[in-house]
């Protein structure tokens, strides 16, 4: 379909769930109690989110956040509680209808919030040409927006321009454990189900790594559809408008204390656990930024760590057979690459099929946060216990 008739159609299909507050979308998990408290049930209703990004202790006081399609503003809103009377918020939508909704809660949010005047302002625009300033963003946050722009690697570009160095975004979307076929992406109903336009999770955080962004890594996934054997789900993810190094730093060497056994990094720097690495003071300004810096020992001299050292990590398998359960773990960052204790090799948004022994050590504190899991089979499965041997016998 033309870029341009993708726009209108998911543009027509938004304007008119604004004006029938039709409900529509994904999994979301606001706290409605408290958003009610001070957000108009008119904009609540029309929430068509598939996350909670500005609910997730991402917002700082004082800060300047955009929200890339705002809709009825419930996300905005929620960031000018969280920036407070001294921070901005800007949402951009390009769907009239939306904005008017938003627009006229605006004061309302405002006066709920003890506010003298809101600190929200609506813009028009569409997420592929912003009408924001070059690099005058704290914080960019977007609501299961960016799978209906036809061009997503413009949008991400844009998000990078308008990203202050030391910016960064947490954004909720909608993405497919694999390529969504043609006859789903030129199906003009489901582009507007965020369906049709879902990127893989390799293609979403390859575009933004392309844009220019780091240390991009999983805040949350949860599952949403399956369609043809396709799984379709949310992710929120954080990534980082790293500045380079300014100032002179002592860090020269990086150990990584685990719990992975290897990883590389988004500039392709291979660590392996324990053994000092060599790295530059650009590498030490992006090892700095969380979850990075738990990952590491950053230090002015080589340092080793084995396993009598507290700040060494490991999670190994269980010594017993195992089933295959139709798990698949997908590394979401922020490694290019990760190796565990038992010769798996994730690849950043690559689906890998695990066994349960594997799920077992996925789940632990130290690896959770870096994985989507995913259940492909159709039904419960026979659940033979077989033997997985660490040189490759089954997982
Ligand atoms: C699924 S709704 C989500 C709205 C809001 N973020 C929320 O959580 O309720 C998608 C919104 O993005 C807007 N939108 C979709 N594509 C856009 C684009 N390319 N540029 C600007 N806005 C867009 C639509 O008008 C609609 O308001």
């Amino acid at each position: 379909m033309p870029i341009d008739e993708i726009t209108r159609k998911v543009s027509d299909r938004y304007a008119k769930a604004a004006a029938t507050g039709e409900q529509m979308c994904c999994p979301t998990n606001y706290d409605m109690a408290q958003l009610k408290s001070f957000i108009p049930e008119e904009v609540l209703k029309i929430s068509y989110g598939c996350g909670t990004p500005a609910g997730l202790k991402t917002v700082r006081a004082g800060e300047k956040v955009l929200d890339i399609g705002s809709g009825g503003g419930i996300d905005c809103f929620e960031a000018s509680r969280l920036v407070g009377p001294t921070g901005r918020v800007i949402g951009i939508d390009m769907t009239d209808t939306m904005l008017e909704i938003a627009l006229k809660n605006a004061a309302v949010v405002a006066a709920n919030l003890g506010y003298p005047s809101s600190n929200v302002e609506f813009r028009k625009g569409l997420a592929d040409a912003m009408p924001v300033e070059d690099g005058t963003i704290d914080l960019i946050i977007s609501n299961c927006v960016i799978n209906l722009a036809p061009d997503k690697r413009k949008v991400f570009r844009e998000m990078f321009r308008v990203a202050k160095p030391g910016g960064r975004f947490t954004i909720s979307d909608i993405v497919a454990d694999q390529t969504v076929p043609q006859y789903l992406a030129h199906d003009a109903d489901k582009w507007g189900d965020c369906l049709s336009g879902a990127l893989t999770l390799t293609a979403y955080i390859a575009g933004m790594t392309e844009a220019g962004f780091l240390g991009i890594h999983l805040v949350k996934s949860s599952p949403w559809q399956v369609i043809d054997g396709i799984h379709f789900f949310s992710i929120t993810l954080t990534g980082y408008k790293v500045p380079p190094a300014t100032t002179p730093s002592p860090i020269r060497y990086a150990t990584l204390r685990g719990p992975f056994n290897r990883v590389v990094d988004e500039r392709g720097t291979a660590y392996q656990r324990g053994i000092p690495q060599p790295i530059t003071p650009d590498d030490a300004v992006l090892l700095s930024y969380p979850p990075l810096a738990g990952h590491f020992v950053l230090t002015p001299h080589p340092v080793w760590l084995d396993q009598t050292d507290s700040r060494w990590t490991a999670v190994f398998p269980a010594q017993t057979p195992c089933t295959w359960q139709g798990h698949y773990a997908l590394q979401a960052g922020p490694f290019l690459e990760a190796a565990d204790d038992d010769q798996h090799i994730y690849r950043r948004g690559e689906p890998l099929e695990i066994c349960s022994k594997t799920l077992a050590v996925l789940e632990t504190e130290g690896y959770v946060p870096h994985f989507a899991i995913l259940n492909r089979a159709g039904q419960p499965t026979g659940g033979t216990a077989v033997s997985c041997a660490p040189d490759g016998g089954c997982c």
